[in-house]
């Protein structure tokens, strides 16, 4: 009798039964006092290879993606790096040892995209598996529909570099080890992260506690 109940359940109300795993995770408003000041971030910015394995804390990954990108201007909906004409096109991919998010800022949430650990296709050096956290940047080529071919790659390479340089920065005002990285499977990467083919990975990113 149970089982027929839960078969019945499974039939009729699948989008029921999945919600809840679907449900995204709200991240703790994000923390914008503290690290060291930005000339000393500036003086230690730097590319590191070699990460522990500790996970961020929640916080931590909160105000990193904050500082990366987040909305700095509720009242317009603008964000901590600059877009070419406020095109708003770069979308931070998290991949993390429990599955990969899609960032909403608006909402400061983590979006589910993958269950498990594709750590592994986030990059092709040994440490990118390893690390706690892996940030892939992804243009979203259907909000630069208004430019051209040359123009949508010129920018969404600009847009990133600005995105990846705060991340920089507030690793090292954190006390964080990063480096970003065009060294990627993209094909690969870009089907595990299941982008629609108007997505394009433009970067990553390897952020972890130094080891
Ligand atoms: C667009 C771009 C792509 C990069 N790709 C990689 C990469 O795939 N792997 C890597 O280990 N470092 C990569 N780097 C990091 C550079 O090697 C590094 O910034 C450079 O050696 C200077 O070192 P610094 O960042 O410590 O000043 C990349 C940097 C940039 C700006």
């Amino acid at each position: 009798m149970k089982i027929r109940l839960i078969l019945v359940l499974l039939l009729f109300f699948p989008l029921f039964v999945f919600a809840e795993e679907l449900k995204p995770i709200n991240l703790p408003a994000p923390n914008t006092k503290g690290g060291r000041p930005l000339m000393q971030a500036l003086k230690e910015r730097k590319s590191q290879r070699e990460f522990s394995s500790k996970e961020l804390p929640i916080q931590v990954l909160s105000d990193l993606l904050w500082a990366a990108n987040g909305i700095n201007r509720p009242e317009i909906s603008h964000h901590t790096a600059p877009t070419s004409m406020n095109m708003q096109e770069i979308d931070i991919y998290v991949v993390k040892s429990d599955g990969a998010y899609l960032y909403d800022a608006e909402n400061n949430d983590l979006i589910q995209i993958v269950s498990g650990d594709i750590r592994s296709l986030a990059g092709s050096q040994p440490f990118v598996k390893d690390a706690p956290l892996n940030l892939v940047y992804v243009a979203d080529l259907s909000k630069m529909s208004r430019i051209s071919i040359q123009e949508k790659d010129f920018y969404s390479a600009t847009d990133t570099g600005f995105i990846s340089q705060n991340v920089y920065l507030f690793c090292s005002s954190a006390g964080l080890a990063t480096v970003v990285r065009g060294w990627v499977d993209k094909v690969a990467l870009a089907k595990a992260l299941k982008l629609r083919p108007n997505q394009k990975i433009i970067l990553a990113q390897t952020i972890g506690y130094p080891k």
